[in-house]
């Protein structure tokens, strides 16, 4: 009988697991998520997402996003290709929305990142990006984007990014909660630049 009410607890849980589409990654010293529900399509978001050009439009947590090759030299096609670098000038924690390219940064809260970009998936709607200023003992943060399509016919937005190595505890301390209000911003702020 016990044995059985706990069978119905699990299965009821299991049904409550909100859909993802990110990937399952290892665990590490702590990580920042966000989940937005948007009304658009998949395409739109995939196309605001990978177009770096116009990110200074709306993005209030990545300012600035230029892809580089392995000599920082600037490439003319402002998208994502697996294996080349980013440059980010960011904001941490985030702008208030809304932003436009015209908005000043915070220079407190201006970080630059270099970053690899380590999957760009069209046809599952991911993409994904990780650090590569610092190797990964000690620095391992690869951030994920998932895009799909809900049964209530509303689009989901997902990011995550786990971080670990040898830097990840003292990067939580400082800047842990400003990460997870950036992230929290972008769901937000793709929000606002697609539903109309
Ligand atoms: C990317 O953004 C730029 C700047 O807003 C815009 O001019 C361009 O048309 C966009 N490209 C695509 C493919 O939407």
């Amino acid at each position: 009988m016990l044995l059985l009410a706990v069978t119905l607890l699990s299965f009821s849980k299991l049904s409550v697991i909100a859909q993802s589409n990110l990937p399952d990654v290892p665990a590490g010293v702590f990580e920042v998520s966000t989940r937005t529900e948007i009304r658009t399509t998949t395409a739109a978001v995939w196309g605001a997402l990978t177009n770096f050009t116009a990110y200074p439009e709306w993005n209030p947590f990545v300012r600035e996003a230029t892809v580089v090759t392995p000599f920082k030299i600037s490439l003319p096609e402002q998208y994502p290709v697996e294996g080349a670098n980013l440059i980010f000038r960011t904001q941490i924690p985030p702008l208030p929305l809304p932003v436009d390219a015209s908005t000043p940064d915070k220079l407190l809260n201006t970080q630059y990142a270099l970053e690899i970009i380590t999957h760009v998936e069209p046809d599952l709607l991911r993409l994904a990006w990780g650090n590569a200023l610092f190797p990964s003992a000690v620095l391992a943060a690869e951030r994920w984007q998932a895009i799909s399509e809900l049964s209530n016919g509303l689009v989901l937005y997902e990011s995550r990014e786990v971080f670990s190595g040898a830097l990840a505890s003292t990067l939580q301390r400082l800047y842990g909660t400003g990460l997870q209000q950036a992230f929290d911003a972008q769901g937000d702020a793709l929000k606002l630049l697609l539903e109309v």
